[in-house]
């Protein structure tokens, strides 16, 4: 073992990282189309069998534990190519009902009308084609109709590919949770203020922000 894989090492059992929490409300959420022809559809557990290592950075603890969210009643999206041969899955994401997963088992409760969105990833070779950017817009049509208002992520603060296209799709950020490892032992910071956030649904945020502008025009 050298000094560079002892390092590395190191840093994948002790570190510190800031998560982003990312909230977008639905009806904000803009028309985009995919630069390239793709079909956005649900998936179901032969979809998500169809993730691959290699080109979907899908391995095996992956697929059992997505297994698993599916019969818990996540909902697998995936994108597959609109005019090529149907085998390949181009884009692919998550979303998850009334709970926020931290990873390693540790959820935040959410508001019923808010949805989180997850793991969003785009075949290397089809990035920059505003796969992710349509994602958004299809799940907006299909959760809407459902009745849901807000759509919950969070982005590692070191992912700025990611944080730009979810401020582009409508979102912003309400807060930031602090991810500390400490050998295998994970630990969260998360503010009662960002706790209380994402509980409120989106007619109590309505109502609190009308609170603050009234009591603001009255100063
Ligand atoms: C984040 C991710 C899903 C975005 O998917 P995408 O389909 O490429 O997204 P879009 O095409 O809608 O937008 C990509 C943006 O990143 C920019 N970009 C920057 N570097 C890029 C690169 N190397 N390749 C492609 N796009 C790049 C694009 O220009 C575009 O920005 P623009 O709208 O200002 O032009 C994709 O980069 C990915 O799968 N990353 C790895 C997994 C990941 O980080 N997931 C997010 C977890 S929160």
């Amino acid at each position: 073992m050298n000094m560079r894989s002892i390092l590395r090492f190191g840093a994948k059992i002790c570190f510190v990282r800031r998560k982003l929490v990312f909230d977008a409300r639905l009806d904000q959420i803009p028309n985009v189309t995919a630069r390239t022809p793709v079909t956005f559809r649900f998936g179901d557990a032969s979809d998500l069998l169809r993730l691959s290592e290699g080109t979907h950075d899908y391995d095996t603890a992956a697929t059992r534990f997505s297994l698993d969210r599916l019969l818990a009643g996540d909902r697998l999206v995936i994108a597959e190519s609109a005019i090529g041969p149907r085998d390949e899955v181009l884009f692919y994401a998550w979303l998850m009902f009334g709970q926020l997963d931290l990873g390693v088992g540790k959820y935040l409760p959410l508001a019923p009308d808010s949805v989180y969105s997850y793991r969003l990833f785009t075949a290397a070779s089809h990035r920059g084609k505003k796969l992710c950017a349509a994602y958004f817009t299809f799940i907006r049509e299909q959760l809407e109709a459902e009745g849901h208002r807000r759509l919950l992520c969070w982005v590692e603060s070191r992912n700025l590919i990611s944080r730009r296209v979810h401020e582009a799709a409508g979102f912003h950020s309400i807060g930031c949770i602090w991810h500390i490892q400490f050998l295998f032992r994970s630990y969260f910071y998360v503010p009662k203020t960002l706790r209380a956030s994402l509980r409120r649904s989106h007619a109590e945020h309505t109502s609190a922000a009308l609170a603050a502008g009234a009591g603001a025009s009255r100063v």
